[in-house]
């Protein structure tokens, strides 16, 4: 197939109507974390064990287009010896991959940071097609302070972002462009918005220099929200208002999708918020979920490494998948929440 035609198929598959995506991507700090706050000590068994509990839950490719995956999950199986890739795959799921090498001190800038990861990157990117990925996901991150982002962490990110996107689409890998604008801090919504803007404006330059297709790539942004340490709460109608102006002013209409980063919101009030955006009616690209803790965090909770609860625990992603998938269309009632949660 030709490469066009390959990056054309995965946005295909990936945006079938009601799908969103599943962030299961955590590097090895990161899921530590998530793991140790059930318990449970991060080895590659438990690892082993909760991914393949994800991966295997039947039905789930109702709501759920695409999983990122991380390195070590493409090379592991399940019980019955299938690779956890295939394992998707066989749920209509179509598998993808973290490709960043996570974040560093941004010299010169402090309080910024940058993602790393460029180097041998198309090697790896087509190591990784072999092993089954089609997708791809590059995050870069950005403070809200007095300061910062400073007008270099914008650009240096942007940079590594545009780069990153067009090595994958010459391997036929759809690039997940993800630039994350933190909830850590006090600031307000004027402010998230200001700032959120001026990183999209940044990384939109950046892709049209590096000529990046834009049909062919997915954005994954943060919504705009108050800081998590300011008292004033938005309501999902404000964060939907304020995204959504942000967006219009900066995503091309080429762009298929916008897929969002739940970013520290609960469960519920992800879904809320974009339910909220979907309810403002139609707008040029598709604007979807890529949760990572607000689909997991309940699944965690009820499996907690016990195999007695697996299936309970498979029921809770189900659960919050189809609450995202229903919010996807604007269709999401607070009825549809499982009582128990
Ligand atoms: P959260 O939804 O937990 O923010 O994770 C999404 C993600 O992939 C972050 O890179």
């Amino acid at each position: 197939m030709r490469v066009q035609d390959e990056l054309q198929a995965t946005v295909d598959a990936l945006t079938r109507p009601g799908r969103g995506i599943l962030a299961a991507d955590e590097s090895a700090p990161t899921i530590a974390k998530r793991l140790q706050a059930v318990g449970l000590e991060s080895t590659p068994e438990i690892r082993n064990a909760y991914r393949a509990l994800l991966l295997t839950t039947a039905g789930l490719g109702e709501f759920v287009g695409g999983v990122i995956l991380f390195e070590e999950t493409l090379g592991q199986k399940n019980a019955d010896g299938t690779p956890l890739p295939q394992c998707a795959a066989r749920g209509g799921i179509v598998p993808g991959i973290k490709v960043d090498a996570g974040k560093i001190p941004l010299a010169h800038a402090p309080g910024d940071e940058i993602t790393q990861g460029l180097d041998g990157l198309a090697k790896r990117v087509e190591a990784y097609r072999q092993q089954g990925a089609r997708f791809a996901k590059w995050r870069a991150v950005y403070h809200i302070a007095d300061r910062l982002p400073s007008r270099l962490a914008m650009e240096t990110n942007a940079e590594g972002l545009a780069r990153y996107a067009a090595i994958c689409q010459e391997s036929g890998v759809v690039p997940i462009v993800e630039p994350e604008v933190l909830l850590d801090g006090d600031h307000t919504m004027e402010h998230c918005a200001e700032t959120t803007e001026a990183v999209l404006h940044a990384v939109f330059h950046a892709l049209h220099r590096h000529r990046v297709v834009l049909e062919h790539m997915l954005l994954k942004p943060s919504m705009v929200l108050p800081g998590k340490e300011n008292a004033r709460k938005a309501l999902p109608a404000e964060v939907a208002e304020w995204t959504i102006h942000v967006l219009r002013r900066t995503v091309p209409a080429a762009v298929p999708g916008v897929y969002f980063l739940s970013g520290g919101q609960t469960p519920r009030e992800a879904t809320a918020n974009l339910d909220a955006m979907n309810r403002l009616g139609p707008q040029p690209w598709h604007l979807r979920f890529s949760y990572g803790r607000a689909l997991q965090d309940p699944v965690l909770r009820a499996w907690r490494g016990q195999p007695a609860n697996a299936s309970v625990a498979q029921q809770a992603l189900l659960a919050r998948a189809r609450c995202n998938s229903a919010a996807s269309q604007g269709r999401y009632e607070a009825a549809m929440e499982p009582v128990a949660e």
